[in-house]
Formats: structure tokens, sequence, C-alpha cells
């Protein structure tokens, strides 16, 4: 039996990493920082003890799940890659050159049995589900993403707020304290996550275009981003305007394609309200995509898009799991 840790097993992309590895065959090693050793983790018919975090204790495992910060993935993303496969939910390494970015369904041929694999950011992983099937069938020519970003984004504390927020909020104009975004997110809007960098995009638009790139392998690809929080507890949703090289035939060749597209799920209904929202996506495996229509701009060379999908699962947890079956088959 191959054994697991889950590095950050009590943040939200741990815990979901924990629940998904509930009913299989893996013997699991959850950890987390000294202020949680002791500490029980349920989840589903299972209860754990969690350790806190050692080198050691990893080196005794095959597989290593890192769902921690950046810093501590660089401090010891190596070491523990020494001795065991470590697959990092951070972004530390997953702009460096040699060390394989797999979204499996999309690149998984490019892995050549590295121990240290990244994973990549969650916007960037929902939108390959569904970029990575029309590139192939139509050559992307140019992407623009906008993003709409659940609370949870930003880690387990930031969804409890958003809780507690909506719960105390009165009206507009209250006290703007937020502690986990740059502003109150309750009953609001925030077009900004992350950091600004110096050509005015935030580092998490300028992820999701580094990030398509490598995993497409399309160095050159445009590509333009806008990232916005909103006050959804789990899942992002994305709007996704797309020109392609080759004309496309009708939008039922399209819906047909992504049907059978793996981890993706065609809702595009319009006229019966069915369409891709985070109500309907969270807890799923697929990326939901609909609004299917050609771009008003591009004509029969582009197409609009909507989709959404579990941020925590499809864009990291369920990632991570499909690597693990990847690398270690
Ligand atoms: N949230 C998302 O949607 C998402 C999606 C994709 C990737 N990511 C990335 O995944 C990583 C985890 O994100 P998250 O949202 O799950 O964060 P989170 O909810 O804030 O959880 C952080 C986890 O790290 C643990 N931790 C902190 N310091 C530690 C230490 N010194 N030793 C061991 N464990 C330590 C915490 O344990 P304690 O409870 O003991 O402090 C907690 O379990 C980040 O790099 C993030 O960028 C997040």
């Amino acid at each position: 039996m191959k054994k697991v840790a889950v590095v950050g097993c009590t943040g939200a992309v741990g815990m979901t990493m924990v629940q998904l590895l509930e009913d299989t065959e893996y013997e699991v090693v959850c950890m987390a920082s000294e202020r949680s050793a002791g500490k029980r983790l349920k989840a589903g018919s299972r209860d754990y003890l969690i350790e806190a975090f050692s080198v050691e204790g990893c080196a005794a495992c095959d597989i290593v799940f890192l769902c921690v910060s950046g810093t501590f993935a660089l401090e010891y993303g190596e070491r523990l890659a020494e001795n065991a496969y470590v697959i990092d939910n951070s972004s530390a390494f997953r702009y460096h050159q040699e060390i394989p970015l797999l979204v499996p369904p999309i690149n998984g041929q490019r892995y050549k049995g590295e121990k240290l694999i990244a994973n990549p950011n969650c916007s960037s992983a929902i939108a390959l589900m569904v970029l990575g099937p029309l590139h192939q069938a139509f050559g992307l020519d140019s992407v623009i993403i906008s993003t709409y970003q659940a609370a949870s984004g930003a880690g387990q504390p930031a969804m409890l707020e958003l809780r507690e927020k909506a719960r105390s909020f009165s009206d507009y104009g209250d006290h703007d304290d937020s502690e986990q975004f740059a502003h109150n997110l309750a009953f609001n809007v925030i077009p900004q996550v992350d950091s600004f960098e110096a050509n005015g995009y935030t580092r998490e638009e300028m992820k999701v275009v580094w990030e398509l790139r490598k995993v497409l392998d399309e160095p050159v690809l445009a590509i333009s981003t806008t990232a916005v929080r909103v006050p959804t507890l789990r899942s992002h949703a994305e709007s996704l305007s797309l020109r392609f090289k080759k004309p496309i035939q009708s939008l039922e060749q399209v819906r047909t394609l992504l049907r059978v597209a793996p981890g993706v799920e065609v809702l595009d209904e319009p006229s019966r309200g069915v369409y891709p929202m985070p109500m309907t996506s969270t807890y799923k495996h697929a990326v939901e995509v609909g609004r299917i229509r050609y771009n008003l701009i591009y004509g029969e060379h582009g197409l609009d898009l909507f989709i959404s999908g579990d941020q925590l699962l499809r864009g990291a947890a369920l990632n991570a799991f499909e690597i693990m079956q990847l690398i270690t088959p």
C-alpha cells in the first residue's frame, strides 16, 4: 500500500486533498504546523491524528502533497524530493523550466520521471481543461480571460471571514476592515487578487498568462487576463474570449468536442437557464462549460464561453491526485 503525506491538511486545499483520498487504498499521513499537531481531522468515515510537519516523516512516504505557502515549498520542496515524489500546490516551482507543470489530460505526455512536480494555479487549471481540447482542434491565436474567483481561493481563513462579514453586514459604508482581502468582500466585487506587478496586472493575472503558455507549450501565445474576487465561497467562474487560427464550422461541433473532453461537462441550454455556475459546479470533478457562442468581433474564428469549476477540487486537489496517478502508476 502506498503511503501519502498531505502537508497543510488543515487548509482549504489540504482538506480537499484528504477528502479525495478517503475512499482510496492509500495510507494517508496528515501533517500541518505545530499549531495543529495533536488535533484530529475528520474526513468522511476516517479520523486522523494531525502530526507536526517533519522532513523525516515525509521521507517515510512515497508521495508528498505540499499544500502550504510558496515560501515553505521553496524551503523544503527539493529536499523532500530526494526521498519521495513531491507534488507542490504553491507557485514556488511552476515557472522553473526544468520542473514540469502538469494538467494530466492536457500535457501528461510531457512527464519524464521528475520527482518534484508543480500543480498549476486554480484559475489556470480550470481554464486549461477547456482550452486544451479547443487548442488541439482549432489552434488558439489569442485568449482573453476574466475570472470571478471565490473567497476560498485565498485559503480557509478567507472563507470564514466572508461568512462572518456576510452575517454582520448592515449597509454599504460599513467599516472596511478585512484581514483576508484588499477590502471587505461580502456584497462586493474586488478587481484585485494578489499584489500588483509593474505592468499594472496582478500576480494572479500574470500566473495565468505564464501557466497557460507553459502547459500548452505555446511560449508566445497572446493572453490577457483580469482576475476579480467575488463573494462566492467555492468554485471559480471564468469568461473566455478566444480567437482561433482555424474557422469553426458550427457551435454543435464545439459542443460535441467538449462533451467527450475528459473532466469537462457541457451545460449549455441558456433558454432553460442551464449554464455554468458556482452553485452547480461546487464539489464536482468536471469543469462546467456553457454560453457557447461565436465571438461578435472574431466571427467564425472566435468563441465566447463561460466556465465554472471547483477550484479546490478540479483546480487543485483533483489535479494533484491525477498527477500522482500519472507519475506512480
Ligand atoms: N485555495 C485555493 O483555491 C488554492 C488553489 C490552488 C493552489 N493553492 C495554493 O495551495 C497552497 C495552500 O493554500 P490554501 O488555500 O489551502 O491555504 P490555507 O487554507 O491558508 O492553509 C495553509 C495550510 O498550511 C499549513 N501550514 C502553515 N505553516 C506550516 C508549517 N510551518 N508547517 C506545516 N504546515 C504549515 C497550515 O497549517 P495550520 O492550520 O497548522 O496553520 C494549513 O494547513 C498555497 O500555496 C496556495 O497558493 C490554493
